[in-house]
């Protein structure tokens, strides 16, 4: 049996486009988050970013509106990377976070979920369980342990209702003991509703952890089928990726991915039932970069254009041939169907696994009829390459089934 995913896994799936936003102290060197441990960098060198932070671009309202105008329903926003700098008030904890920073002075965690609220955008946090700066990390670390629960604490309790939260670094120690138990329920007792996720990183992608573990990651790669029969929990997918080859921002890294990848990104992801978390790198002042907001403008184009259907629609039986793959919400089945170019007579295509006779084919991106036959559960659409004047990369056909 397979089981039936708990009320926020369900939630959770169903926002499936997401931004992940990288920005820590490392933004002002424009280098990527990695770069204290590539570098080498001295704590007293490192520590005159701390200095120096001034995040006087960070628009927390502003960047919860370019995520709404590019169709994504969360923001997962760094609390703390492995640097160790907390973007929010650690209320003593520490004295290494944004409310101490000279320069600073800001909860920017509180502004982030006030202006995701405001938006109807749901707040998440990304919370490294790998620390560069607490000594106690390498020297004693169930004291470490107990300053990362305490950290998540203060996020459970101090910003009113989160979505979740999404660990990372646990893959720095695999002989450890995390206390993964603890930590979790530290998350359950104040926030039952939240999402909580586990980065297993580059060499485990896609594997199940704790039981508390909402869903599994895919991180920088693709989603795979997940077998999901005998589970004790239903576990959703999310597949995370930089927009170019940097998750903090990256000044010399043109290497950007093309707006018609990222749409197949995002449709490669849909037709498994995975989200996509697309990650923007903010600028030192912790503005996005036009060039990641134009490309993230034009993600919420193609959503539009195709009527929003990647949110509800499931994987379903139906099965196309290549890159094609079709999904259903309630009665509807949605064909996605790629390559078709501009102009030129229409192409076969085949989609196979359909119960119930078909009524219409039609495209979601302006109603035109296209022809199709059906033989038993094999369906025959003559696709119609886009007109001159347009090309939304992956089209959208709605199937409507008499019974
Ligand atoms: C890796 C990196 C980290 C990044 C994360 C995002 O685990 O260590 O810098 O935040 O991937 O998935």
């Amino acid at each position: 049996m397979i089981p039936v995913p708990e009320k926020r896994v369900a939630e959770f799936e169903e926002k499936a486009f997401g931004m992940f936003i990288h920005f820590g102290l490392y933004s002002q060197l424009g280098k990527g988050e990695w770069i204290k441990h590539f570098e080498k960098i001295p704590d007293d060198e490192y520590n005159k970013l701390f200095e120096s932070f001034d995040p006087s671009g960070f628009d927390a309202r502003a960047i919860a509106r370019i995520a709404k105008r590019a169709g994504m329903k969360y923001i997962t926003l760094t609390s703390r990377h492995h640097e160790g700098f907390s973007l929010y008030d650690t209320c003593g904890l520490s004295d290494f976070d944004a409310p101490h920073a000279p320069n600073c002075r800001r909860d920017l965690i509180r502004e982030f979920v006030d202006g995701c609220n405001e938006e109807g955008i749901t707040p998440m946090f990304y919370h490294t369980t790998l620390d560069w700066h607490m000594r106690s990390f390498n020297d004693d670390f169930p004291s470490y342990l107990q300053y990362l629960r305490d950290s998540v604490e203060i996020l459970c309790t101090n910003y009113g209702k989160i979505g979740g939260l999404w660990f990372d670094g646990n893959w720095s120690k695999p002989d450890a003991d995390w206390e993964e138990d603890k930590l979790y329920a530290v998350i359950r007792r104040h926030q039952p509703d939240a999402i909580i996720v586990n980065n297993t990183g580059l060499d485990a992608r896609g594997r199940t952890g704790n039981i508390e573990i909402d869903s599994v990651t895919y991180e920088q790669g693709r989603p795979e089928p997940m077998d999901r029969e005998g589970m004790s929990k239903y576990v959703a997918a999310e597949m995370c990726c930089t927009i170019n080859d940097h998750w903090g921002v990256g000044k010399l890294d043109l290497n950007y991915k093309s707006l018609p990848y990222l749409i197949e990104t995002l449709c490669a992801c849909r037709k498994l039932g995975a989200n996509l978390l697309l990650n923007v790198g903010p600028d030192g002042d912790g503005s996005i970069l036009p060039l990641q907001q134009y490309l993230l403008s034009g993600m919420g184009d193609w959503i539009n254009y195709y009527g929003g259907c990647i949110y509800k629609a499931k994987p379903c039986g139906v099965k196309g041939e290549g890159k094609n793959f079709a999904l259903k919400d309630g009665k509807k089945i949605y064909l996605f169907i790629h390559d078709l170019g501009i102009g030129g007579p229409a192409k076969e295509v085949c989609f196979t696994g359909l119960s119930g006779k078909v009524k219409s084919v039609r495209f979601t991106d302006g109603g035109e009829e296209l022809e199709f036959t059906q033989d038993d559960d094999v369906l025959k659409v003559g696709a119609t390459p886009f007109p001159y004047g347009k090309n939304g990369v992956v089209r959208v056909a709605e199937v409507d089934i008499i019974k």
